[in-house]
């Protein structure tokens, strides 16, 4: 067996960037290189056409200054206290929150439901304390789409109990069979007073390295958020700007591409799990995870999921990430944002070790 690591626990060497395609001219990438820009970003980037077309009243383009501050600016001015994460949760919304002087305050999705959120089980968590619902449309890990009537009723209820929902929307082309990517804003309700949508060119472009993401929101946080840029980075790195406004307004058939390929992924990776005895997994609906519950092949000797994952590197040099770090014991999330030949290798040697487990 060879030392090589298989599937990838981010999205990496799929050689699939469409930005890879992305013409920007020499001469183009120098003259940006040369200048700031306003701190929210270029005035001709169509974000901010996006932003009218939304219905918000600012929007905000920024770069990450580490890898994953976005949600982290989006948040920063509003925390005073209490931040409702849904669990299973991308691992750095708590960091984010407690970052932002919030508190974080968990609440599980029920797994026999594919990881549906409900918003009675959501609001049930709010209390006065409560200044943000965090959802994450799909998920990451569990690829859950949030449907039409859902966000309705989320909406409906931010409102209601003002509170905002911020909206981490960073998978929203890659959705899958027909599922649709919808936020507050297009529900169906007026919810521009209450909504937050963090976005990014990261997954829907395969752009992760160029770290361009945006923020829409009601006008006061934006104004916070550029505060918070200005004194921080002045503004997201021009050159990837003019990266991003290739990507967002270019040629959209490698991304389409793309998506399809991340479907044919799904589909096959998904039997080639479940055929694993005493391993279920709720089908994803979007982004490019499987969320497996494995809970079936732990025993005295691997008795979490960490250890398991632990475990699946010795044992198989397969690298997966236990389920603890999402906020859910017993499972394992596997990415297929890689080849199939890597994945089918890695699923062979998955399988061949669970079965050791379980003979
Ligand atoms: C749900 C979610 N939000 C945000 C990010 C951050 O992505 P980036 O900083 O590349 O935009 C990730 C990355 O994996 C993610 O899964």
């Amino acid at each position: 067996m060879t030392q090589q690591m298989s599937v990838t626990t981010t999205q990496s060497e799929d050689g699939e960037s469409p930005s890879g395609r992305t013409p920007l001219s020499r001469d183009r990438i120098l003259a940006a290189a040369l200048a700031y820009t306003d701190q929210h970003g270029l005035q001709a980037l169509s974000m901010r056409k996006l932003a009218a077309e939304l219905g918000v009243e600012a929007m905000s383009l920024y770069n990450h200054i580490d890898n994953k501050d976005d949600i982290l600016v989006g948040i920063a001015d509003l925390v005073f206290a209490e931040v409702v994460i849904p669990t299973p949760y991308w691992v750095s919304f708590p960091e984010q929150v407690k970052l932002a002087g919030g508190v974080p305050v968990y609440v599980d999705t029920d797994e026999a439901d594919g990881f549906a959120l409900r918003a009675e089980t959501i609001f049930d968590a709010c209390t006065d304390r409560t200044r943000v619902v965090v959802l994450n449309t799909p998920s990451n890990p569990s690829g859950a789409v949030i449907g039409r009537s859902e966000m309705l009723d989320l909406a409906k209820l931010a409102i209601e109990r003002d509170i905002y929902l911020l909206v981490d929307e960073c998978y929203a082309a890659l959705v899958y069979d027909g599922a649709e990517h919808v936020t507050p804003l297009a529900a169906g309700v007026d919810a521009k007073d209450v909504t937050i949508l963090c976005g990014s060119c990261s997954k829907s472009y395969a752009m992760t390295g160029w770290r361009i993401g945006y923020i829409a929101a009601p006008a006061p946080l934006i104004k916070a958020c550029t505060s918070l840029q200005g004194h921080s980075t002045s503004n997201a790195a021009s050159v990837s700007q003019y990266a991003a406004l290739e990507a967002l307004t270019g040629d959209q058939t490698p991304a389409r591409q793309m998506l399809t390929t991340f479907a044919e992924r799904r589909d096959a990776v998904l039997p080639r799990i479940r055929e694993i005895p005493g391993v279920t997994c709720v089908e994803p609906q979007g982004a490019f995870y499987a969320f497996p519950n494995v809970s079936a092949l732990l025993n005295d000797d691997l008795p979490t999921s960490a250890e398991l994952a632990g475990w699946l590197i010795d044992e198989c040099h397969v690298v997966t990430v236990p389920g603890t770090a999402f906020g859910r014991a017993g499972h394992l999330r596997l990415s297929y944002a890689t080849s199939m030949s890597v994945l089918e290798e890695a699923l062979d040697r998955i399988a061949a070790a669970c079965e050791s487990l379980t003979a």
